[in-house]
C-alpha cells in the first residue's frame, strides 16, 4: 500500500451491494489471493477485491466481499481484512450488509442503521488465545455501534430525503435461513433485521479499537412475514435495488463520519 491510500475509514460491502465500490474515486484494485489470510469468497455476489482510493475526499478501503462462516473457512478470514484496516491506519468501520427484516413496515428496498447487534451464530471470533497487543481479552460491546456516527448517518439520510430505519440486526450463522418460529423467537428477543454477517466483523472492529457504523439494505421481509420465499437470487436483486441508495448514502456519509470521529 503506498503512503497516500492510508485509510481513514474502512468500508464492508455485503452481498449485492458491490456496486457501491464505483463510488471510489482513483480506485487501485487489489485481489483478495494476494492478500495473505484474506477470504477466498465462494457466494456469488461476492467479487473479493480491496478497492483503495477516496470517497468524497476520504481516504478510504472498501472490502468488496466477506467471508461468512456458514461457507466454512477458517475465522482467521474475518478477523484478518479487519484487523488489516486498523493496521493500516483505519479508525472507522462501515459495514454494510444485505437483511431479513422482522418489522412489516420496513420492507425489501429499504435502508436501517444498525444501533445494536444480537449475536445468535452460537460462536465469536475471538475465541482462543488473545494477543494483548491487539485489543483485551474482554472487550467491551457498550455501544458497540458509535453513536456519534449514527447521528451522521441519521443526517446524511435527512439530507437526501432517504427513509433509514434504525434497528438492532441479529446475526444468524446460516446457510439456511430462518424457520417462521426462529424469526417469531428473535422478534421477542428484540430483532429487528436478520442477516448472516456484520456480528464477527464488529467484535473484531471494537476489539482492536475500530469505531463502527452499519447499515443494512433490506432485501425482504423475514420468513413468515411475507408469501414471497427467500432465496439467495432474490437476496441479490433486491440488495441491487437498494445498492444505488446505499451508494448515495455512504457518500454522503462518510465525511460526516471523519468529522463526527474528531
Ligand atoms: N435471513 C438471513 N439472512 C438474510 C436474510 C434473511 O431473511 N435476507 C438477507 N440475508
Amino acid at each position: 500500500m503506498s503512503a497516500r491510500s492510508k485509510p481513514l475509514v474502512g468500508v464492508i460491502l455485503g452481498s449485492g451491494l458491490g456496486a457501491v465500490a464505483d463510488a471510489v474515486e482513483q480506485p487501485r484494485a487489489t485481489s483478495y489471493a494476494e492478500l495473505a489470510g484474506f477470504p477466498r469468497p465462494t457466494v456469488e455476489g461476492h467479487a473479493g477485491q480491496l478497492i483503495e482510493g477516496s470517497i468524497a475526499g476520504v481516504p478510504v478501503a472498501v472490502l468488496q466481499g466477506r467471508a461468512h462462516l456458514y461457507e466454512g473457512g477458517p475465522s482467521e478470514a474475518i478477523r484478518t481484512p479487519v484487523r488489516w484496516l486498523r493496521a493500516a491506519g483505519a479508525e472507522i468501520l462501515l459495514q454494510t450488509n444485505a437483511a431479513g427484516s422482522l418489522r412489516p413496515e420496513v420492507g425489501p428496498g429499504r435502508l436501517m442503521a444498525i444501533t445494536d447487534h444480537i449475536n445468535l451464530t452460537g460462536t465469536n471470533p475471538l475465541v482462543g488465545p488473545n494477543d494483548e497487543h491487539i485489543g483485551p481479552r474482554f472487550p467491551s460491546l457498550g455501544r458497540a455501534y458509535d453513536p456519534a456516527l449514527l447521528d451522521a448517518l441519521r443526517t446524511a439520510a435527512a439530507t437526501l430525503g432517504i427513509d433509514l430505519a434504525e434497528g438492532v440486526y441479529t446475526g444468524w450463522l446460516g446457510p439456511s435461513f430462518e424457520t417462521a418460529a426462529e424469526i417469531r423467537a428473535i422478534r421477542v428477543l428484540g430483532g429487528d433485521a436478520v442477516g448472516m454477517s456484520t456480528v464477527h466483523e464488529t467484535i473484531i472492529a471494537r476489539h482492536c479499537g475500530l469505531r463502527v457504523a452499519a447499515v443494512s439494505a433490506i432485501t425482504n421481509l423475514a420468513e413468515g412475514l411475507s408469501e414471497v420465499p427467500l432465496s439467495h437470487e432474490q437476496t441479490l436483486a433486491d440488495a441491487a435495488r437498494a445498492a444505488a441508495d446505499l451508494s448515495r448514502l455512504l457518500v454522503t456519509a462518510i465525511p460526516l463520519l471523519v468529522d463526527g470521529a474528531c
